[in-house]
């Protein structure tokens, strides 16, 4: 039986040692170990040995079975480890690779030039507000002291949902409602988008964009709006940059003005992006509250005096980064916008 037990050890341990999965590993256990095992039918036949015998063999076949038990069990570690091994190699990625297919874009120019212009006005002292892009024939001209039959009313300037609802044709129409709600005083931007019935060309786009800025105080001056429009335009372009006023109507203004500034491109010398004028095209409209606007918002025009003025972001845009052509900021062509 010693014998016997011996070569029954010596073939189990060969086999375990050149299993190579769980489910071999699993088969030499019943084989050896299981109900009908090997090692198992040994012991049930212990019976048939001597007494003297019996004792020793007993003891032996338990080591025996132990000691295969044990191999099992390392085997069966070895195999789950080279499982993992095998699992990580096969699923490695390489970071490296295709690392040009992706790459981070930035923010849409007329974004970014809006993001800059708050940001500007945020650190200068003003809140940003924001206004609905539908608003009211009241809002967006009765209020703001628009003559019955001013031009900018028609259906050819200005979309109309109903009689009395507008796509909004300016910003302006946020100076209404922030003067309406009568938190005095007031400094305020308030940048988004402006719709008018413009066919599209190279400074034109049915779909634009205004930045409105407005202050109400008392003491508000002229020499303020100067002061605060030069303060803008110089951080937005360069220390070297120089603005012109120009006499100009609008309705809610009195006295009004429009501004322009040396072209940046040859610092306004004149060169072809400026018709050799040396000034860019015009790129705000502003002016001192007029008191019926005020009135309108009931506040009190002797007592409170404001300035405003409204820019065209596009505009603005196109000078900063040297644009001919508004259609560039719309087409979304990577090749241009990959350029900033
Ligand atoms: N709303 C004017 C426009 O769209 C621009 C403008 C002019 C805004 C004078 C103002 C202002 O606030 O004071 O052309």
């Amino acid at each position: 039986m010693q014998e016997k037990v011996n070569t029954l050890v010596k073939n189990a341990t060969e086999k375990i040692e050149k299993a190579n999965n769980l489910n071999e590993l699993n088969d030499l256990r019943v084989k050896y170990l299981g109900k009908k095992g090997e090692i198992t039918s040994l012991l049930k036949s212990l019976s048939s040995v001597s007494k003297e015998e019996r004792p020793k063999m007993g003891k032996l076949l338990n080591e025996k079975r132990n000691e295969i038990e044990k191999l099992l069990k390392q085997k069966t570690q070895v195999i789950n480890e080279q499982k993992v091994e095998q699992k990580i190699k096969e699923e490695t990625i390489d970071v490296t690779a295709n690392r040009n297919k992706y790459t981070q874009g930035h923010l849409n120019l007329i974004n970014e030039t809006m993001r800059q212009l708050e940001e500007l006005f945020l650190n200068m002292g003003f809140d940003i507000v924001s206004g609905p892009e539908i608003d009211t024939v009241e809002n967006c001209f009765d209020d703001l002291n628009s003559p019955k039959n001013h031009p900018s009313r028609d259906l050819t300037d200005t979309f109309y949902l109903d009689k009395n609802v507008v796509l909004r044709p300016h910003t302006s129409s946020v100076q209404i409602r922030v003067m309406k709600e009568g938190n005095l005083p007031i400094r305020m931007v308030s940048a988004g988008r402006t719709f008018r019935n413009d066919e599209v060309d190279d400074t034109h786009s049915p779909m634009f964009h205004q930045m409105e800025c407005l202050v109400v105080d008392e003491n508000v001056s002229l020499a303020n709006l100067k002061d605060t429009i030069n303060i803008f335009i110089k951080n937005m372009f360069g220390e070297e940059i120089k603005t012109r006023f120009r006499p100009h109507y609008f309705p809610f203004t009195e006295p009004s003005l429009e501004v322009d500034v040396t072209c940046p491109i040859c610092k306004g010398k004149g060169c072809s992006a400026c018709n050799n004028t040396g000034w860019s095209m015009e790129l705000l409209g502003a002016g001192m509250v007029h008191p019926n606007v005020l009135e309108n918002c009931g506040i009190d025009s002797e007592k409170y005096t404001g300035f405003a003025f409204g820019m065209g972001v596009d505009r603005i845009a196109m000078v900063k980064y040297g644009l001919d052509d508004i259609r560039l900021l719309y087409d979304n062509d990577k090749r241009f916008l990959e350029q900033f």
